[in-house]
């Protein structure tokens, strides 16, 4: 059997990496590699390669930088040319990004069947391109693997037939089990940081809605410059909200205030998140995350896909209307603790989905 998995950003290489290790560990199955090239930086993409381990792609298009049309459309036309060299059983896709919904839509008008892994989430905020980028994979795909119950549910609501639809956990649990122990070893990065366990807030925005909205950009970095008063704000930068900081001339300020770092490795970020005293974010992986190690979230966004974390009492919602409604919500739940939750599985959803891909 042969799969062809597609990645392309950042948590794109999180997700697939434990689900091409096993299934390169398998009799019989060949794993073919395409990097879109989305995400290009080398703290964006060549670190997670190295430091993770993951096989070199067997492809890397290079398509980054460019509009939502410009890379999607670039994508679907490389894909496709790979497709037919490849002829692959299965294309694997993740996530919400245009590399995930490049991939569903090359392979489905070829006929070849497609798996998506983090299906049925929905923030039903249509003005998010990820929103749009899952509805088509989901509608487009032969193979739904929901990560939690909530997403399941999601896919019954659009009338998804049942039979394609599989609850197997969230492969990011699945990663920050595996993860997070190792870089309990191995990461230095709060000495290096001179970061002290529970003593700062780690923050990280990136999400188009904030950094393209002067407005809300602004509220969420004068709201952390307010947090950062009291307990140092540390801030791992994506590059798009660096260039957007740098298009109004914030980013001096920013600097002065905030501990802005470069983004970091997975396991330098697992550390990160694991010794904070809160977590600030609009980040969807990162919300996760931040519950795994029972540490609190404040979330930038209206709304969010991971609702069980809100209604558990671990994930609060700070809408970045203006700067004190953010700095309020951070300072006042820095000691919250949820209830425990058993919505993402149990570690296991790796082997549930290489399984399942083996036995269609
Ligand atoms: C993308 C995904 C988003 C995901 C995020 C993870 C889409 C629509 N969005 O958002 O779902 O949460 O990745 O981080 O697919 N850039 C660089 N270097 C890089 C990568 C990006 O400079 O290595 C800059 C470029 O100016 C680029 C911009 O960031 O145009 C946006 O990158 P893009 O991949 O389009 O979207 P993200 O905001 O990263
Ligand atoms: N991450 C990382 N280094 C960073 C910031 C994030 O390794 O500097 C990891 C984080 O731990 C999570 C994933 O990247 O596993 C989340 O990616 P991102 O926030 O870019 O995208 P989203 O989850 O919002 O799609």
């Amino acid at each position: 059997m042969r799969v062809l998995t597609v990645v392309g950003a950042r948590p794109q290489f999180i997700k697939a990496v434990l689900i091409s290790k096993s299934l390169r560990s398998k009799e019989g199955v060949r794993e073919v590699l395409l990097h879109t090239g989305q995400h290009y930086d080398a703290e964006m993409s060549n670190i997670f390669f190295e430091q993770l381990n993951i096989p070199e792609p067997d492809y890397y298009l290079g398509i980054g930088g460019g509009t939502h049309g410009q890379n999607t459309g670039r994508m679907i036309e490389a894909i496709e040319e790979i497709l037919l060299k490849e002829h692959p059983d299965w294309v694997l896709v993740y996530g919400d990004t245009d590399s995930t919904l490049a991939g569903a839509l090359a392979a489905v008008k070829l006929h070849i069947p497609v798996a998506h892994v983090e299906a049925g989430l929905r923030s039903f905020n249509r003005h998010m391109p990820e929103e749009i980028n899952r509805v088509l994979t989901d509608h487009a795909a032969d193979l739904l693997f929901a990560p939690t119950p909530t997403a399941v549910e999601n896919l019954r609501q659009e009338g998804l037939p049942e039979s394609r639809v599989r609850w197997v956990g969230d492969v990011m649990y699945d990663a920050a089990l595996h993860f997070g122990r190792l870089a309990d070893r191995v990461s230095t990065v709060l000495k290096r940081l001179d970061l002290e366990s529970r003593g700062y807030v780690l923050a990280t925005v990136h999400r188009a809605e904030n950094t393209d909205e002067p407005a809300r950009l602004k509220a969420v970095f004068e709201g952390l410059s307010q947090v950062a008063a009291e307990l140092p704000v540390v801030l791992p930068l994506h590059p798009r909200t660096r260039k957007a900081l740098e298009r109004l001339g914030w980013l001096e300020r920013a600097r002065e205030r905030l501990r802005l770092i470069e983004p970091v490795g997975y396991l330098d970020m697992m550390a990160l998140e694991k010794n904070a005293r809160l977590i600030a974010t609009d980040s969807g992986g990162v919300q996760k995350e931040a519950y795994f190690f029972g540490v609190p979230c404040v979330t930038l966004r209206d709304e969010t896909e991971w609702v069980e974390l809100v209604e558990a009492g671990w994930n609060f919602l700070a809408p970045p209307h203006d700067a004190e409604t953010v700095a309020r919500l951070i300072l006042s739940n820095l000691n919250a603790h949820g209830r425990p939750i058993k919505a993402y599985g149990d570690g296991h959803a790796v082997e549930r989905i290489v399984s399942e891909l083996i036995r269609q």
